[in-house]
Formats: C-alpha cells, sequence, structure tokens
C-alpha cells in the first residue's frame, strides 16, 4: 500500500524537520535571497549602529564647542535611518516576494501531483481535505516563508548583535541583563502559548458554527418544510455561545498577557536604568553610554520576544509542511512502467479481457469481477446487460486503467494495459458517462475538453455532428455562453450530446457508452440517438445498455451478473435461452420487449 493521508487533525508533531523542504522551493531564487540577505544585513547594521549615534549625540553634541560639529553628528544620524529604512524595505520586498513565490510553486507542484493520483487514493482522501491543505496549509507556509522567515532572520541578528555590542559597551551591565531577561520573557513565553491555544479553540468553534449554518442553509427547504426554524435557530445559537465563551477565555489570558509583558518589560528597563544612572553617577560610565545601552538592552527584549512568538508560527507551519508533503510524497498505484509498451499506430480498437478478476481496494471481500474473458473484435458493438451491481461499470473502469485487476489482463490493440503509459491506452478511449458532466465554462470549452487542442472550426463540426450545434446557438451568447455551475442551465438531453460532441471531438477508436437511465422526452431521444450513430460509426463501441433499441443494434449481447459473464448472444437467442436476460428485458425494456421476443 502506498503511504495514505488518514487523518488531518492528528497531533501535529514539533519537530521543524519538514520544513527543510522549502529549501528545495527556495533554491530556484538564490538570487533573490541573497538581495534579500544583504538589504537584511545593511538594515541590521544600520539600526544595531542607531545607539551608537545615540551616545554620540548626548556626550559630545549638547558640549561641543562649535554648532558644526553638532551639524556633522545630526547628519551621520540622519544617513544611518535613511540606510535604515531604504535596507527595511529592500528587505521586505524581497523576503515577502521569496515567501510568495515559495508558495506559489508549492501549490502548484502539490496540485500536479494530486490531479495525477489514482482513484484509489481519492477513495480513502477526501476532497474537501486536499482543498484545505491546498489554500490554508499553504498560507501557513506562505507567512512563515517570507515574512516570518524575515523576522527570524533579523531578530536573530539583531539579538545577537545588540548582546555583543552590550557586552562591549559595559560587560557588568550586561550580566544583568542576562540574568533577567528569561525571568522577564519565560512567563510571557508560557502565557502566549496559552493564548495561542485559545486562539485555536476559538478558531475551532468559529469553524464549528459555521459548518452547522453551512449545513442548514444548504437544507433550507427541508428545514422549512419540517418548520425546524426555531429548533435549528436554538442549536446555532448555542454554537455561538461556545464561541463566545471561548473567545472572552481568550480575551481575559491576552489581558493578562498585555499585563505580565509589559510590567514586566518596563520594570526590567527601569532596573536597568537604575542601575545605570548609579553607574554614572560613580563616574563609571558616561551618560551617552547609559542611552547606548539601554537601547541595546530594549533592542534585545524586542528581538527576544518577537523569536519567541514567531517559533510557535514555526512549529506550526512544520505541522502544515509535513501534511503537504504527505500529499506530494503519495504514489499512484497506477502508473506508467519503467518500459512502457507503445500502442501500435493502427489504433484497430481490440480489446480483450482475459481471465481478469477484480475487487475495489476499499472491498476486499468483494470480487466485483470474477474470471470475465471476453474478446472484441474492432468495429464491434457490444451490449453489456445485466442487475445493478452485476460489475458494468467496473469494465469501463479497468479499461480505463483507474484500476488495475489482481488477476488476469486486459489488452488493447493486442497490448497489455499495464505495461503502456495510462495516458496512451486513454487517449484511444472515449467515454459518454452515464451522468455528463458539465464544467463552469462556455458551452465551447466544454466541448474543447474532448481534445484541448482542437479548433473552433473542429468544436463546431463535433458539435453539429452531435446535434448540439442548434441548442447551443441560441444561448444567449451561443457557443461563448457559461454553462453554469454542474451545467444546471441544460436539459438532460442537451447535456448529454455536449458529452457525445466531446467524444467525437477526440476521435477515439473505442467508444464506451454508459446509457442514461433517466429517459428523456422523444425529441430528445431521437436526437441523442441520432448523434451516437453518427459517433458509434466505425469504432469498437461498448455499451451498458438501458434500452431494447440498443441491445437490437448490438452484434452481441453480454449478459452480467455478480462480476460473471453469464451469456453471450443476440436478443432473440437470450431471451429464449437465458431466464435472467428474459426477466431483465421484460423488466427494463418492458412491452415493448416481448413484442421483439
Ligand atoms: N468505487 C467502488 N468501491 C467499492 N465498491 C464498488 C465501487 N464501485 C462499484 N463497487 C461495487 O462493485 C460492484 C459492481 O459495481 P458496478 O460495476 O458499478 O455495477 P453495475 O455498473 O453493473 O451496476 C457492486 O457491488 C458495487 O457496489
Ligand atoms: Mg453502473
Amino acid at each position: 500500500m502506498p503511504p495514505r493521508i488518514r487523518d488531518i487533525n492528528r497531533p501535529k508533531s514539533s519537530s521543524l524537520r519538514p520544513l527543510r523542504a522549502i529549501i528545495s522551493y527556495i533554491r530556484p531564487y538564490l538570487g533573490t535571497l541573497i538581495l534579500a540577505m544583504c538589504s537584511l544585513l545593511l538594515a541590521s547594521g544600520a539600526f544595531l549602529s542607531l545607539p551608537v549615534a545615540v551616545r554620540y549625540v548626548i556626550d559630545f553634541g549638547f558640549s561641543a564647542e562649535n554648532a558644526v560639529t553638532v551639524d556633522r553628528y545630526f547628519y551621520c544620524f540622519l544617513v544611518v535611518a535613511l540606510m535604515f529604512g531604504v535596507f527595511s524595505a529592500a528587505r521586505t520586498y524581497f523576503v515577502s516576494w521569496l515567501g510568495e513565490r515559495v508558495v506559489a510553486d508549492l501549490r502548484d507542484s502539490v496540485y500536479k501531483h494530486v490531479i495525477r493520483m489514482d482513484l484509489a487514493f481519492f477513495e480513502v482522501t477526501k476532497t474537501g481535505e486536499v482543498l484545505s491543505r491546498l489554500t490554508t496549509d499553504t498560507t501557513l507556509i506562505q507567512s512563515i516563508s517570507g515574512v516570518g522567515l524575515s523576522i527570524i532572520l533579523r531578530s536573530s541578528i539583531q539579538f545577537i548583535g545588540a548582546l555583543v555590542l552590550l557586552a562591549i559597551t559595559n560587560v557588568r551591565l550586561m550580566g544583568y541583563i542576562v540574568v533577567m531577561v528569561p525571568a522577564v520573557l519565560v512567563p510571557i513565553l508560557v502565557i502566549g502559548r496559552w493564548v495561542r491555544s485559545l486562539s485555536r479553540d476559538t478558531q475551532d468553534r468559529i469553524a464549528d458554527a459555521s459548518g452547522l449554518a453551512g449545513e442548514t442553509l444548504n437544507a433550507i427547504q427541508t428545514v422549512q418544510a419540517f418548520t425546524a426554524e426555531d429548533m435549528e435557530s436554538r442549536r446555532f445559537g448555542e454554537m455561538v455561545r461556545l464561541c463566545f465563551e471561548t473567545a472572552v477565555r481568550r480575551v481575559r489570558a491576552r489581558a493578562l498577557f498585555s499585563a505580565v509583558a509589559t510590567t514586566g518589560l518596563f520594570t526590567a528597563l527601569i532596573v536597568v536604568l537604575w542601575i545605570g544612572a548609579r553607574a554614572v553617577l560613580a563616574g563609571e560610565i558616561t551618560g551617552g553610554e547609559l542611552g547606548q545601552f539601554v537601547l541595546y538592552a530594549m533592542f534585545v527584549a524586542m528581538s527576544a520576544a518577537s523569536l519567541s512568538e514567531v517559533w510557535g508560527e514555526l512549529q506550526r507551519a512544520a505541522g502544515a509542511m509535513e501534511r503537504l508533503l504527505e500529499l506530494l510524497n503519495a504514489e499512484p498505484v497506477i502508473k506508467t512502467p519503467e518500459n512502457p509498451i507503445v500502442l501500435p499506430d493502427t489504433r484497430d480498437g481490440r480489446i480483450c479481457f482475459e481471465k481478469v478478476s477484480f475487487n475495489y481496494p476499499s472491498r476486499p471481500e468483494t470480487l466485483a469481477m470474477k474470471d470475465f474473458d471476453l474478446e472484441i473484435s474492432p468495429g464491434e458493438k457490444i451490449a453489456f446487460v445485466g442487475p445493478s451491481g452485476a460489475g458494468k461499470s467496473t469494465t469501463f473502469q479497468l479499461l480505463l486503467r483507474f484500476y488495475d485487476p489482481q488477476a488476469g489482463r486486459i489488452f488493447v490493440d493486442g497490448i497489455d494495459i499495464s505495461r503502456a503509459r495510462p495516458e496512451g491506452v486513454r487517449a484511444r478511449i472515449g467515454i459518454v458517462p452515464q451522468e455528463t458532466v458539465i464544467f463552469g465554462a462556455s458551452a465551447r470549452e466544454n466541448i474543447r475538453f474532448g481534445r484541448p487542442g482542437a479548433t473552433d472550426a473542429e468544436i463546431e463540426n463535433a458539435a453539429r455532428a452531435a446535434a448540439a450545434d442548434l441548442f447551443i446557438q441560441q444561448l444567449p451568447k451561443g457557443y461563448d455562453s457559461f454553462l453554469g455551475e454542474r451545467g444546471t442551465r441544460l436539459s438532460g438531453g442537451q447535456k448529454q450530446r455536449i458529452a457525445i460532441a466531446r467524444a467525437i471531438l477526440k476521435d477515439p477508436s473505442i467508444l464506451l457508452l454508459d446509457e442514461a437511465t433517466s429517459s428523456l422526452d422523444a425529441e430528445s431521444e431521437r436526437l441523442v440517438q441520432e448523434a451516437l450513430e453518427y459517433l458509434e460509426k466505425g469504432r469498437t463501441t461498448i455499451v451498458i445498455a438501458h434500452r431494447l433499441a440498443t441491445v437490437l443494434k448490438a452484434d452481441r449481447i453480454v449478459v452480467m451478473d455478480e462480476g460473471r459473464i453469464i451469456d453471450v448472444g443476440c436478443h432473440q437467442e437470450l431471451v429464449r435461452r437465458d431466464p435472467l436476460y428474459a426477466r431483465l428485458a421484460e423488466l427494463q425494456f418492458g412491452e415493448v420487449a416481448e413484442k421483439h421476443s
């Protein structure tokens, strides 16, 4: 079994190792990274030299004999401030650019990977989960690889730089700071973590409430029909109350946090000033040095605080990255073999099932196909008939190689499809499903789905052949009309004709039709049948039949039950000799069947 995504809510590991994967996403943009680093170093340098400038201004600026000296100090001051501004801006720009770029690339590669996963993967992975990873998790990475990275680098440099400069300014005073910083920071960190976990709780409660509201609003007709508005309002009100209570707990924690942080920092600052003031009085240091010292002490505290804040985010980003890596590392079972065999150019449309047995990965105990043996010649028309659950649709799934059978082989044009590229096999097969999928795009784009490179003229030809041209032209904007989510603006017959146009455009040598069970009105039915007749001409066709007309046209009818072939023959023979077929014919094809038998 390949790795599977089991639980998105698994406890997040506190290891930061997954973040190493980001490196390979940053590597292509080394130039930008270097620019970001240079601006970072220059900005930090300017920032760290500000206190020195302050000291000179205090110590010499005010006592200088002439205004020219004062001016010179302040010019220096201005230049340093200007440098700080310019390089900070450059740093922000380059670092944020990197963050956005990395996330864009990450999203791209996750999507590219996921869209190629096999059906077995999607059976165990919810689409919502994949979507949430693509959006929420990548956003977490974005904040850390952009702004977060910038804060980490800047604060680390400033923390170390300020400590070193403190030591240079006055070693004894720095000793006090080294003792004081943890005394102030530890309580701040502890309360900070508590606040964060409460914020997460609040987010969860809000998600619960909106989940409930979404569910109810989606089923609004049912809710109102059962006059369940009061009950639903109460349920939602309960959720909102929980949200509020959790939020208040967070707000209290937040207030405590502010109180502790502010008092702690100011107390520390005052103590440093106090000790410093006595040192100035004792003549150990100058006033300017004290000013410089206090500023550096503040820098140390500030950078330590932002580092501790980013730490939590780093952990969240590591968790997000871990989940994304799980997606990226998931391997499809169905993939191109090492040395794929190329299908012959002749495109005969020959199909052969050789003793195929298959069970779906999620149903290991029941076989969906058992010893399925069937040979289909080029251009032949085969109808599959059988009760629901007989395995008819499963044969299509295996032909398209969405799954590999556990036993037996399937050949297309003489090649075992498990040894060919899946794309190569699928390129020869056209499918008209029971339910046509219409994408939220124009009519033209919906048909172009059959062959992405097709020209507009080819699309219109296909539509004409599929008897879809007329109704498309009558749409408000013709071929450019938006067909709406899931094609709600089209009737059943119209959707089917779009599907047929797609298949015509694809021009496959093998055609798989799953006849719609819901009946169309006579006119639509006639149009669909005509379109299908055109489409089937000269192609090997397998149709899962629900209509008498279809089985009568077939060269052979295959009767299936419980994954097995029960009988093969033509309608007249089968009705006479096969009790299962006779019953199905009676049920599905109704009285008309009897007339023909
Ligand atoms: N994706 C799936 N996962 C597990 N079992 C499936 C899946 N699709 C179909 N089955 C099961 O396989 C059997 C054959 O299904 P199917 O080929 O869809 O039947 P038919 O098209 O003849 O009605 C049924 O028992 C069905 O429940
Ligand atoms: Mg089916």
